[in-house]
């Protein structure tokens, strides 16, 4: 299967916070956008896999900065990295006060996809050939974060995540 260019996966969402996203505060809801940012990055995964997918993980989301009624929230999407049958999607979330003219970052998240055949089995998907040096820096560090949360499924045991070790082992050293 021949590889495709990350930034064909790229993919941009935008949304207006309304009433019915926020809580009594008037900040938008974080499931609300958890649930946006799904969307947005499952886009970009079947972009690039040209295949339904499914979420099998989602990553540790902080939320930064809280988004307003009223604010646009932009979301950014992006493959970085394709193993056997998942791909890593990588996002980044701003929110803008268009009036104000300002655009801030809120947040960053990872999401994890797997494409399936009509009987949802896992199939191969297409490698990704990074082109930027953050495309290839995230290529790069998507080995120790997929090790990271297979290790935290309980799908691999620690002592077999080679590349997550020697950069423990790299901060041991350092420290
Ligand atoms: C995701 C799913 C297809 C994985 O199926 P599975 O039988 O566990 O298959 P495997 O163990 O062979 O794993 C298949 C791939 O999923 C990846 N995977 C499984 N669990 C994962 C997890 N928690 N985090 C990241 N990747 C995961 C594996 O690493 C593997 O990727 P690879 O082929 O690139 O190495 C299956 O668990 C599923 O259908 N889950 C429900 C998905 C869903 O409904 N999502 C909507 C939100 S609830």
């Amino acid at each position: 299967m021949e590889a495709k260019r990350a930034q064909e996966s790229y993919t941009e969402m935008n949304e207006l916070v309304l009433p019915n996203d926020t809580n009594t505060f008037g900040n938008l809801m974080g499931g609300r956008l958890l649930y946006w940012m799904d969307i947005c990055s499952a886009m970009a995964a079947q972009k690039h896999c040209k295949n339904v997918v499914v979420t099998a993980s989602v990553d540790n989301v902080s939320f930064k900065r809280s988004i307003r009624l009223g604010e646009v929230v932009t979301i950014q999407a992006q493959v970085t990295r394709a193993f056997n049958t998942s791909v890593e999607v990588r996002m980044e979330i701003f929110a803008q006060n268009l009036p104000l003219g300002i655009k801030e970052k809120s947040n960053e998240a990872y999401y994890t996809f797997v494409a399936i055949d009509e009987n949802s089995r896992p199939i191969p998907v297409p490698q990704v050939q990074p082109e930027t040096e953050l495309e290839c820096k995230l290529h790069n560090e998507a080995l120790q974060r997929r090790q990271m949360r297979l290790i935290l499924a309980g799908k691999l045991k620690p002592e077999n995540a080679v590349e997550l070790k020697s950069l423990v082992e790299l901060f041991d050293h350092k420290g």
